[in-house]
């Protein structure tokens, strides 16, 4: 009766049933997962919030593909404080990212066909890209003290028939930002295949340090036909608004095109109601209070976790410049799930083992950064606890 996009695997994991179990008995969980700023003290004033919901546009209907052209102009002038040119025009409102990359795939792809992702990254890109009829094709992004993309591995996979590829600015859970170089090989390589870029630039304003990344937007002139997502989930910390964009940029016959026929697709659904497109220039001024907020919560638990790890040399932080996740490297003499069960059933902390973003390395866990400090701190320091206990069981079982 039912399509085989939809037979997936829906039986909980064994972390998944840990925490049920947990939950159920009212166990405290220190949730190192959270990473939804309206469940970390993070949110943006609510009477800011809800004052911009009660304007006049609610109340009217003014059918565009694009969305409404105040909210287009508003996110013009949010890329051109990045330094980037973008015209209302090639911006298409969406109701999430998730719908932009539908659409995007919807546009480039027949059934069957492929779409590079980095890898490890966020793990939605297989769902989104299954109910769209496509298949993902991993690209390793390769780790020796900083992440790139493996350029040979994105050629070879990319040359036979690839119709997207998919770059996260900075990578979820990553944290690296593409470097300039790597974009131009990159987009010279698509261009040549007939192969579109998708930036996903969700975390781009969470830039670890004040100095800005050496590329802050790929929505500037690129070789290949481009499209950048973002959207107010994590630019304002709004995730419950339901708002996303696509920004087309490149080469202008290709460009042009796509614009034409996004605008069909966008007119099917006309999907963003009016009272959000009505109310999104005046939240995305509301980031001008919210990301500062974030930006000091993510540095102070970064900043309590080096502290950590620079007592316990068995553990490794590996480096990123920006988002709101770092990823630790634990001693190899478990699995990643084996320390993330042990971890929630002994300490009470959950975390999320490497395998969830498709990292193919074992004992690597990832953590969001954003929880209440006291929180993060507390969770921080049962982790390294459970690795002290774990270590010297190990030893003690191999007569150390
Ligand atoms: C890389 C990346 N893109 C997109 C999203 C979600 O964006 P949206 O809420 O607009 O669908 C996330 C959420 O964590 C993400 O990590």
């Amino acid at each position: 009766m039912f399509s085989q996009r939809t037979s997936w695997r829906r039986d909980p994991n064994r972390l998944a049933r840990a925490l049920e179990a947990r939950n159920e008995r009212g166990a405290e969980v220190l949730d190192l997962t959270e990473s939804n700023p309206t469940r970390c003290g993070l949110a943006p004033s609510p009477d800011r919030v809800l004052r911009a919901l009660s304007n006049r546009q609610a109340l009217e209907y003014h059918p565009d593909p694009r969305g409404a052209k105040a909210a287009r102009v508003s996110i013009s002038a949010y890329y051109a404080e990045r330094g980037a040119e973008v015209s209302p025009e090639d911006i298409f409102l969406t109701t999430s990212t998730s719908e932009a990359y539908a659409y995007l795939f919807r546009l480039l792809a027949d059934p069957g066909d492929e779409i590079l992702v980095p890898q490890p990254s966020y793990p939605l890109f297989d769902f989104l890209a299954g109910l769209n009829d496509c298949a993902t094709l991993p690209y390793p992004l390769v780790y020796d003290g900083r992440w790139q993309a493996d350029l040979g591995a994105f050629e070879v996979r990319m040359m036979p028939h690839a119709k997207a590829a998919v770059v996260v600015h900075p990578n979820n859970p990553t944290g690296s930002f593409l470097q300039p170089s790597e974009l131009a090989r990159l987009a010279e390589r698509c261009a040549a295949g007939d192969c579109a870029l998708i930036a996903d630039e969700v975390f781009s304003d969470y830039a670890f340090e004040s100095t800005q990344p050496a590329l802050r937007t790929l929505t500037g002139a690129s070789s290949a036909l481009t499209f950048t997502l973002s959207g107010l989930s994590k630019i304002c910390a709004l995730p419950q608004m339901k708002l996303g964009w696509i920004v087309a940029s490149g080469p202008e016959a290709e460009r042009n095109e796509a614009v034409a026929r996004l605008e069909v697709i966008a007119d099917t659904y006309l999907s963003v109601s009016a009272a959000v497109s009505g109310a999104l220039p005046e939240w995305l001024e509301l980031r001008r209070d919210v990301q500062p907020r974030i930006r000091a919560r993510v540095r102070a638990n970064l900043a309590s976790l080096d502290l950590a790890l620079a007592a316990s040399p068995a553990v490794t932080r590996l480096s990123a410049q920006g988002g709101w996740y770092a990823i630790l490297k634990l001693p190899a003499i478990r699995s990643d799930e084996d320390w993330a069960v042990g971890l929630l059933e002994r300490q009470g902390v959950y975390v999320h083992p490497g395998h969830f973003f498709e990292m193919p390395w074992e004992s690597h866990l990832v953590v969001s950064l954003l929880p209440e400090e006291g929180t993060f701190r507390e969770a921080i320091r049962r982790l390294f606890g459970e690795v002290r206990r774990a270590m010297s069981e190990d030893s003690s079982l191999h007569g150390e």
